[in-house]
């Protein structure tokens, strides 16, 4: 029996969901069809994106209600979008979000992911399972197109935050980092495996846009083809050091003092693709994108990054205002915010440099 329904609006698109659906966190598999209202963020980021990309075909694999397949039919020019799901009920949901919303530009489709991708190949591959996409990322870049676009979301974040590290080294075969810089360093872990399991198919990547948010990590990576491409890849890969005590942290291409990782130490985002995202009234919360556009627009590329949570406990100062502390640190080089927290900062200066810009800041604040 289908369970009761109800109507939902998210950007320009009606959804017919389940009564009783996720409002937020990651949800957990149910009798039902899955909706999470929270993701409404994540499927607006999926339209911008494309949006700006402009493929011609695009398939969202595990699509569940068809939430993000159906927004992308609808609210992206030019598109067709296939929407799968393993799931007979989902697939039924996924019909009837098609007709209510009359895109014609989205087919349902009933298959397992893999036996879809054995069959055919797209501009853009969408994975959103439960937990994590290891499992299924495989299949999924046989499916992506020469020059097309991986996105895949991970919400099992315990084991690549480092709450649950056995698991992460079974997982992502990588060792997780604890402590206040551990959702930036699980990011850059999930980006390593699947940049390591790009190179097993003589696969490049080109981060597009990556980001931890709310309860979950997402990855946006163009997928480029050949050896060298795959070569060049591995090489931005490495590991990470941090001294909880001393605050000091680094990166290397070797694990040599360094334990934690491997993990993708090169970009998080293109910036050109990000400038030519907008985030316009008619998506589901214009007001967050247009402030998380504006965030990681502005992020630097390097993987070392500082909470002034930390900061302030080791000098015993309580914390500056963040962009007194940008200022201050900008004095001495290169600073911006670090969209994974709003209390995280991104510089690359001798940890000596930091304390002074931080003692500074915390002290013009504190009179
Ligand atoms: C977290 S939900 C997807 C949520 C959806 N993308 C959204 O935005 O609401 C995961 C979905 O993957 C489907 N699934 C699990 N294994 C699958 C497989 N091997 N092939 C296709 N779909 C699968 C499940 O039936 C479930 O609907």
């Amino acid at each position: 029996m289908t369970a009761e329904q109800v109507t939902v609006r998210e950007g320009s698109t009606e959804l017919l969901v389940p009564a009783v659906h996720s409002v937020r966190g990651p949800g957990s598999r149910g009798p039902s069809v899955f909706y999470n209202r929270q993701m409404a963020f994540s499927r607006d980021v999926s339209v911008m994106l494309l949006r700006a990309l402009g493929p011609s075909s695009a398939a969202d694999l595990m699509s569940a209600a068809g939430s993000r397949a159906v927004r992308l039919a609808n609210e992206v020019d030019g598109v067709h979008v296939t929407a799968n799901d393993i799931s007979p009920e989902a697939y039924e949901q996924i019909r009837r979000n098609i007709e209510l919303n009359r895109v014609d530009n989205c087919e349902a489709s009933n298959m397992d992911l893999a036996c879809l991708l054995a069959e055919r190949r797209f501009g853009y591959v969408d994975l959103d399972p439960f937990g994590s996409p290891v499992p299924f990322l495989h299949a999924a870049i046989k499916g992506v197109e020469r020059n097309g676009v991986l996105a895949l979301t991970a919400t099992d974040t315990a084991p690549l935050a480092g709450a649950r590290r056995d698991k992460c080294e079974r997982r992502y075969m990588a060792r997780p980092l604890r402590g206040p810089i551990c959702h930036e360093a699980g990011l850059r872990i999930l980006m390593g495996t699947v940049a390591r399991d790009l190179a097993r198919f003589d696969r490049g990547m080109e981060p597009l846009l990556c980001f931890h948010s709310d309860h979950y990590f997402r990855v946006h990576v163009r997928v480029t083809k050949g050896a060298q491409r795959a070569d060049a890849t591995l090489r931005g890969l490495g590991w990470m050091r941090y001294e909880r005590d001393g605050l000091r942290r680094s990166v290397s291409p070797s694990p040599e003092g360094h334990p934690h990782g491997p993990m993708w130490l090169g970009p998080l985002h293109d910036r050109a693709v990000l400038d030519s995202m907008e985030a316009d009234e008619g998506l589901a919360e214009p007001r967050r994108c247009a402030k998380a556009l504006a965030l990681w627009r502005e992020e630097l590329d390097t993987p070392l990054c500082y909470d002034v949570s930390e900061l302030s406990s080791h000098l015993k100062v309580s914390p500056p205002r963040m962009e007194r502390l940008l200022e201050s640190l900008r004095l001495r080089g290169e600073a911006s915010r670090s969209h994974v927290s709003p209390t995280a900062f991104r510089c690359a200066l001798p940890l000596e440099d930091v304390l002074d810009a931080y003692r500074e800041a915390a002290g013009t604040d504190n009179i």
